[in-house]
């Protein structure tokens, strides 16, 4: 839907603007390109701590508290602006909350000059600028593809960057807004996608995650016509001699191709990582869960990624209390978890998101058995992060020097296990350095720079 709705009162054309986004990585992704997109159309970045004349929240919906925090921000935004100078920013809205509630926006919050949901977002520059001349700018049409090519070309990136190669959701799970927020599945061409990251890595970038809601579904024809999987792409980008390391996520469990399996084992540059959500360890949990795949088909996939790759470190995405959860369904979820030994992993309890066919199932939990869930599911997962660095005690591994840490001499970056590693010495940011992994903590590891 496009549309342009009661005038206001004309405001001087923004000068600086400040992109704020919250939720998953390709909001962060998304955030970089509205920001280079302002910057293209003569806008600046506002300098910290400085008000910005125009606010962008790049917001999320996956869940209820972060569709909440968009109001309270827009409240707050309002708030600072009244007791300063009383020249309130131009405020717009973007990502998934626009896409799925913009009219309600737009009614509750008379603030808000642009609505712009993910797909459309290449339109800001102009949505802002009629915004500016008094009149609100609704934008959330879905046209697959039009965004990247009316994008800028990328410029400066820092030593890890994202790179959207996948976008949309065709697999409805049954609890989750994203099919509805960000529409069908779509890949991004091959030649574009070796164009940007050639351009990341000009930039500075010496690794590359390549981010798609179902990022191993993505496909293209290489250069010679050839039909390829994120494993094609994987190796075609591997080719780039400044380029490091490669990363991707998210991934569903039914889309791991041989092929994909199998480059684990083949390209080097492929990080021994692998973010693969299960969301429960109940049959039962994840038919009602439209998962379409059972807990023993994913125990099988692993078994066969571990044989390609046997120091893969894997993650996951759990939910606890889906509507009719029983406790010895959930118990399920935690044999699960003890069975796979998971490096890192996220956890939720369900969260109703309206228009979802699980928001009007029956049975819902109560919060208490939730929260007690969650609890217990945590504690499980906390205690296999910390083994598994425990276990990564005594390697030797290259560290990618991403930033300095709090410390003098101190140097932050990543393990190829993607396990935060610190240590002193010589280095630069953007370096890759061997280092020995000499003492483990929970969220972090300290090296020793060889
Ligand atoms: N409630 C709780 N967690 C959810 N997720 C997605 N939708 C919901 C919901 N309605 C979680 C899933 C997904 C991750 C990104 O967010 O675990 O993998
Ligand atoms: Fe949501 Fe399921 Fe698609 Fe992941 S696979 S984005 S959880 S619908």
């Amino acid at each position: 839907m496009s549309s342009v709705s009661a005038t206001t009162v004309p405001v001087p054309a923004p000068k600086t603007f400040r992109v704020k986004s919250f939720g998953c990585q390709m909001n962060v992704y998304d955030g970089e390109r509205m920001a280079e997109l302002l910057a293209a159309d003569g806008m600046a970045p506002a300098a910290d701590g400085d008000d910005a004349d125009l606010v962008v929240l790049n917001t999320c919906h996956i869940r209820e508290k972060a569709t909440e925090k968009v109001y309270s921000d827009i409240g707050r935004i309002v708030k600072d602006a009244k007791r300063e100078d009383g020249a309130a920013p131009l405020i717009a809205v973007a990502g998934c909350v626009a896409q799925a509630e913009g009219d309600e926006i737009m009614a509750r919050a008379p603030a808000v000059k642009v609505v712009v949901g993910p797909q459309s977002y290449h339109r800001l520059p102009e949505m802002v600028a009629q915004a500016a001349s008094g009149q609100r700018a609704t934008e959330t049409d879905m046209p697959a593809e039009a965004k990247f090519a009316a994008l800028p070309k990328r410029r400066k990136s820092a030593p890890t960057a994202f790179l959207t190669v996948q976008e949309g959701c065709d697999k409805f799970c049954t609890y989750c807004v994203v099919p509805y927020t960000r529409g069908a599945e779509i890949s991004r061409p091959f030649a574009d996608l070796v164009e940007e990251a050639k351009l990341l890595v000009a930039g500075g970038a010496r690794e590359i995650t390549l981010l798609g809601q179902n990022v191993n579904a993505w496909t293209g024809e290489d250069e010679k016509g050839r039909k390829v999987g994120l494993d094609g792409l994987a190796r075609a980008l591997a080719d780039d001699p400044d380029l490091q390391r490669i990363r991707y996520t998210t991934s569903h469990p039914n889309d791991m191709t041989d092929g994909l399996i199998a480059a684990h084992g083949e390209i080097e540059k492929l990080m021994p990582f692998l973010h693969l959500p299960v969301q429960a360890g109940n049959d039962r949990v994840l038919k009602a869960m439209n998962r379409s795949h059972t807990a023993e088909s994913y125990m099988r996939l692993l078994e066969r990624i571990r044989a390609a790759r046997p120091d893969i470190a894997l993650s996951g995405d759990f939910i606890v209390g889906f509507p009719g959860e029983t406790d010895a369904e959930f118990e399920d979820t935690l044999r699960l978890v003890d069975a796979v030994g998971y490096a890192q992993a996220f956890s939720f309890k369900y969260s109703p998101r309206p228009g979802t066919p699980a928001a009007t199932m029956e049975d819902h939990i109560p919060a208490s058995v939730m929260d007690e869930r969650l609890q217990r599911l945590q504690a499980a997962l906390n205690r296999d992060q910390m083994a598994f660095n425990a276990a990564s005690v005594g390697r030797t591994c290259e560290v990618l020097v991403e930033r300095r840490g709090k410390l003098d001499g101190q140097w932050l970056g990543k393990s190829p296990w993607l396990q935060s590693v610190h240590f002193i010495g010589e280095a630069e940011i953007g370096s890759m350095v061997r280092v020995e992994l000499v003492e483990a903590g929970p969220n972090s590891i300290a090296g020793r720079l060889l």
